[in-house]
C-alpha cells in the first residue's frame, strides 16, 4: 500500500494533516504582518478620534451603515480616481473594530471627510432624498432627536486606551463633558468629517 493511501483511507489522520497544512499556510501569511511597521505604525500626524467622533462611530456601527458602505479604497485606478488615495494600513491601526466592510450598496466612505459640508450631511442623513433625489439610502431622522448623555463615553475611551490608542488621562476625564447634550446627528457628522483626513495632501 502506498504511503499516501494510508492517509487517504484514514479520516482522522487526513483531518490532522489538513489542519497542519492549513495552519502552516495561515501562519506564513499572518505572522510576518505582526512585525511589519507599515501595518502597525499610525500614519504620521494621525490623531485618535475625539470623544464625539468616537460616539459617532458607535452610532455608525449601531445603525448598520457598514452594511452598505465600505471604508477601504483599493489600489486600482478606477477606485482612486473616484474616491482618492487608496487606503493604507496605518490609517486604521486605532480602529477597533475596523469598519472596512465588504458591501458597497452606497459609495465607499474612507475619504468622505471634508467632501461635503456639515449641513449637507445633516440634510442627507435626515432624509437622503432631500439632497440626492434618486437615493435609496434609508433616512435616519431620529439622529436629530436623540441626545447623548455621555455616561459611557469615558469607559469607551478607556477601553480604547487598553487597546493601545494614545488617549491621555485628561481626554478620558473630559470625555463625558465633551459629548453631553450633543445630538447623535452631531456625533455621526463629526465622525464622517474626519474619515480619511489623516493622510495629508493625498487625493
Ligand atoms: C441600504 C443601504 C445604505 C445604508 C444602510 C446606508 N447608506 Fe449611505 N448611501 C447609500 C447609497 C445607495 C448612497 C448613494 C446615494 C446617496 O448619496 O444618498 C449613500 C450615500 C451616502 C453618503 C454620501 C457619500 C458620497 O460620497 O456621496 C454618505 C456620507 C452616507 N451614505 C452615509 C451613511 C451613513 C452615516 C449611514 C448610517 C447611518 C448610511 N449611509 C447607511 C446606501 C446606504
Amino acid at each position: 500500500m502506498k504511503k499516501h493511501e494510508i492517509i487517504e483511507k484514514n479520516v482522522g489522520l487526513m483531518a490532522l494533516f489538513m489542519v497542519l497544512a492549513v495552519s502552516i499556510g495561515g501562519l506564513v501569511q499572518i505572522v510576518p504582518l505582526f512585525f511589519q511597521d507599515v501595518v502597525n505604525t499610525p500614519v504620521e500626524g494621525m490623531k485618535p478620534y475625539t470623544a464625539l467622533q468616537l460616539e459617532g462611530r458607535d452610532i455608525y456601527i449601531r445603525e448598520g451603515c457598514v452594511g452598505c458602505h465600505s471604508q477601504m479604497i483599493r489600489p486600482f485606478r478606477a477606485e482612486t480616481e473616484r474616491y482618492g488615495h487608496y487606503s493604507v494600513a496605518g490609517e486604521s491601526v486605532w480602529d477597533h473594530p475596523f469598519l472596512w466592510g465588504s458591501k458597497r450598496t452606497g459609495p465607499d466612505l474612507a475619504r468622505v471627510g471634508g467632501r461635503y459640508s456639515d449641513d449637507w450631511h445633516r440634510a442627507h442623513l435626515y432624509n437622503p432624498r432631500n439632497v440626492v433625489p434618486e437615493s435609496k439610502m434609508p433616512a435616519y431622522p431620529w439622529l436629530v432627536e436623540n441626545t447623548l448623555d455621555g455616561k459611557h463615553t469615558a469607559a469607551k475611551l478607556r477601553a480604547m486606551q487598553t487597546l493601545g490608542v494614545p488617549y491621555s488621562d485628561e481626554d478620558v476625564a473630559g470625555a463625558q463633558a465633551a459629548v453631553k447634550g450633543k445630538t447623535e446627528m452631531d456625533a455621526v457628522v463629526a465622525y464622517l468629517q474626519v474619515l480619511g483626513t489623516s493622510l495629508k495632501n493625498k487625493r
